[in-house]
Order: C-alpha cells, then sequence, then structure tokens
C-alpha cells in the first residue's frame, strides 16, 4: 500500500511547473482513433489515468509510443474490440472511447466506466446524444453497446451542460453525415483543447468554448500534431497551497485567464498575487484573510475540481464561510478528515459551513477521491505536525510529480510503501 507522509507548517518558495491538463488528455487520447494516420499529443501528463488509456489502445491493437512528454498513436492496425469491463471500470474517461468508435466504426461495446464516487455520474446524456444521431443502445447490466447504421448529424440540446456529453457527442459526430449542432454545450477549456485537435486532423468544428458547438462532418482525419493545454486544477491547486504556506511561490506555465473565479475569490479574501502572462506569484504577505462564500458552477464558474482544497484555505479564514456544490452530490468526503486535522466544519444538504481559523494539527487521513486528495495534501502542509495519507492511488491518478514539484519548492513531503 502507497502512503503520503508530509511534515506540514514548512514554508514553500520558487516556482512549481504545472504540466499537460488531466482532464484534456483523457479525451485526447481516445480521440486520436479517429485520424487514419498518426496523431502525436505531447505535454502530456505522466499519470496513472494516461496509462490506463494507453492500455486500452494497445487492447484496441493500437500503436502507441510514449516518451517523456509526449505520446504518438497510430491506430492504422487497430481492430474494433470490446472493452473489457476491467479496462473500462479504470477511470471515468474511458466512457470516451463510446464515442470515438462510434464515429470511427459506427460501434462500440464497452463497460460502464470507473472513476471517483463523487456521485451517481449517469452517461445518459451521452446516450442520448449517440441516438440522436442515429446510433441503437442496448445495454444489459454495466454493458453496452451502441452502434449505427449510418451516423447522421443533428440538432442536440443537452439538459446538463456536461463536459463528458459534450466531448463524447463531438467525438461521435466528427464523421457523421452533414451537421449536429449541440445547444447548452459546456465551454470549460479542455473541450476546446480537444475541439482544436480534431480541427488539426482535418474536422469542421466550430463554436467550442461557447454554449453552441456547431459539427459538419468530414469522411477523413489525417495526420496531425497537437499539445495539451495547462491543467487549470493542477495549477488551481497550487496556488491555494501558495496562500496557505507560500511565500513568494509562483505556479508557472499556466494559462490564469481558465483561473479567473479563482483568483478573484483569493483576491477576495486579501491574497496577494501577482498575476503574470503564464504564471501566478503568491507573494510574501500576512495571512489575515477575510471569509467568502463559494458555490461550484460549470465554466467559468468556480470549478468543483477546486472546491475542496480551497475549503482548506477557508479553514484559514476569520469568521464563518460557506461552500455550495452544485454539480456533485457526494463531494463533501474531505470534511470529515479535515475536521480530525482540527478544522471546525459543518454540512446540512449540499452546503458546508467553515468556522476559521484553526489551527490544524497532523494525524491520520484518507484520500476519498482525487481531489479530496489533493485537499488533504494541501492540508497536511499547513498542519504542523505529521500527516499521513492513504488511498493516494486517487492523487496519483490526477497530479505529476506531485511529490517531487512540491519538495522543490520546500515541502517534506514523501510517498512510502507499506
Ligand atoms: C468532468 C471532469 C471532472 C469535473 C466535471 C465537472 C473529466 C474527465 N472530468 O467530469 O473533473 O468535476 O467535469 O466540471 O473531464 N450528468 C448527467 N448525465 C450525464 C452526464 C452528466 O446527469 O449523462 C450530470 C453529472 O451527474 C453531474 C453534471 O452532469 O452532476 C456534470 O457532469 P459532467 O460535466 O458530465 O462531468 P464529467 O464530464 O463526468
Amino acid at each position: 500500500m502507497k502512503i503520503i507522509e508530509i511534515e506540514g507548517a514548512k514554508e514553500l518558495t520558487g516556482t512549481i511547473r504545472v504540466s499537460g491538463a488531466k482532464n484534456a488528455t483523457v479525451a485526447l487520447i481516445p480521440a486520436a482513433i479517429l485520424t487514419d494516420e498518426e496523431a502525436t499529443i505531447c505535454n502530456v501528463p505522466e499519470i496513472t489515468d494516461t496509462e490506463a488509456l494507453c492500455d486500452i489502445l494497445r487492447l484496441l491493437n493500437v500503436n502507441v509510443n510514449r516518451s517523456t512528454e509526449s505520446v504518438v498513436i497510430n491506430p492504422t492496425d487497430m481492430v474494433n474490440t470490446e472493452i473489457t469491463e476491467p479496462y473500462s471500470k479504470k477511470l471515468r474517461a474511458s466512457y470516451y472511447f463510446m464515442g470515438a468508435l462510434l464515429g470511427k466504426y459506427k460501434k462500440a461495446v464497452m463497460y460502464f466506466p470507473g472513476g471517483c464516487s463523487i456521485g451517481a455520474r449517469p452517461i445518459d446524456l451521452h446516450l442520448k446524444g449517440f441516438e440522436a444521431l442515429g446510433a441503437k443502445v442496448t445495454s444489459d447490466k454495466n454493458k453496452y453497446i451502441v452502434e449505427a447504421e449510418e451516423l447522421k448529424g443533428a440538432n442536440i440540446y443537452l439538459d446538463i451542460a456536461s463536459v463528458g456529453a459534450t466531448i463524447n457527442i463531438m467525438l461521435a459526430a466528427v464523421k457523421a453525415k452533414g451537421t449536429t449542432v449541440i445547444d447548452n454545450a459546456a465551454k470549460e477549456p479542455e473541450i476546446v483543447n480537444v475541439a482544436t485537435f480534431l480541427n488539426n486532423m482535418g474536422a469542421k468544428i466550430t463554436g467550442a468554448g461557447t454554449s453552441t458547438i456547431k459539427i459538419q462532418g468530414v469522411e477523413h482525419l489525417h495526420k496531425c500534431f497537437h499539445e495539451v493545454i495547462p491543467d487549470r486544477i493542477e495549477a488551481g491547486t497550487y496556488v491555494i497551497i501558495g496562500a496557505l504556506c507560500g511565500k513568494n511561490l509562483r505556479v508557472d506555465n499556466m494559462i490564469p485567464e481558465h483561473l479567473d473565479s479563482l483568483i478573484s475569490k483569493l483576491e477576495e479574501i486579501g491574497v496577494k498575487l501577482e498575476v503574470g502572462a503564464d504564471y501566478v506569484e503568491v507573494l510574501e504577505h500576512e495571512r489575515n484573510y477575510k471569509t467568502t462564500n463559494i458555490k461550484t458552477a460549470v465554466y467559468p464558474g468556480f470549478p468543483t475540481d477546486l472546491q475542496q482544497p480551497f475549503t482548506v484555505l477557508l479553514t484559514q479564514c476569520n469568521g464563518k464561510s460557506k461552500v455550495t456544490e452544485t454539480i456533485w452530490e457526494n463531494r463533501f468526503m474531505h470534511i470529515p478528515y479535515l475536521k480530525d486535522l482540527g478544522a471546525d466544519i459543518e454540512v446540512k444538504n449540499q452546503t458546508a459551513t467553515v468556522l476559521g481559523p484553526t489551527e490544524l494539527k497532523g494525524c491520520q487521513v484518507v484520500a476519498t477521491d482525487l481531489r479530496a486528495g489533493a485537499a488533504m495534501v494541501a492540508a497536511g502542509l499547513l498542519a504542523s505536525g505529521t500527516t499521513t495519507i492513504t488511498n493516494v492511488e486517487h492523487i496519483l491518478r490526477g497530479y505529476e510529480d506531485i511529490i517531487e514539484k512540491l519538495s522543490d519548492v520546500g515541502a517534506k513531503i514523501t510517498l512510502k510503501e507499506i
């Protein structure tokens, strides 16, 4: 079993370089099978989710060549076989193979995806989108068969602006006959990154990043070279850690505009920041923070994926703050562990009320999901004494070189096998 051990209360100084975005990478890798030639993706983070997707590619007899920071994917000899349950369940994003295989072969056979237990996480909007394009969906327990004689462009309205459904429908529609319009599409930067990738291959997608995306079907997709955007959630996590225990801590190689909502909340509570073209630096300042309330929302609102680390920061604000989670039903699993560390937090329905400031003292905690794990790391870095985190596989799924990056700026953090 792997654990992370942190000797907390150390001041962090220096520069942390942000990796490629996990949530873009996990869509780009399945999307790459749509090319008729070869796709090169660079700035690919080395995280376990990336490896799990490359394993699925290999299962499908796709040639995958992984080198430092890049992956070359050649689907010329690909075989469209069933993606068995262990492969499908390894991560959430395996479901992008549904859209990509349907788009390429008009047939996909796979199982319900895995991922963090942060809510029920249905895929009904993905399936409705595929059906609108002309596919027939049959399911038996966890197994899904999605197939079509022909895929035809359609007008699709998403009841919820779902990131996964928007991307999956784009993947299925890119080679469909005619034009598909996705209304109430999600607007996250990762969607723009995937649309740009497909357009680099010859797709005709407009409107990505707005709530109406238009996809004009094409017959062939060619060779392309593409770069993953910086991970805004990783960047945001480190900026929050900077606000907790940084002194001139710079988070580099990021796109600050992608984190406008976080930056304005940090400035509101009194965190002194320097925002550059591709970095955010938490400057040296007195930590005397005001309270605030946050409510998670689809992009460009406050990201649900930063809600858990931000809650740690609220334990250091002077008074009562509130966190309202609107995207996932089960995203307060980190709260009992923050309370074990000394935080004063009450959860009622979908709102957590945090009373600060409270001193945090190290103890044993659990990373219940990926971003809860990030919250535990942030809390452990602030707390006095030793914090031991178990279930760290969740953290390693999403944060490249987290131990090295934090050690390099002065943290006492180690990954141990026990
Ligand atoms: C993606 C991100 C995740 C982030 C989330 C919201 C990836 C790999 N993961 O997840 O980190 O927390 O966006 O920003 O990119 N829903 C349905 N039916 C569906 C699909 C979604 O009801 O068919 C609901 C979900 O239960 C949830 C909401 O829509 O309440 C948003 O989900 P969605 O945007 O699809 O999240 P993911 O793409 O799974």
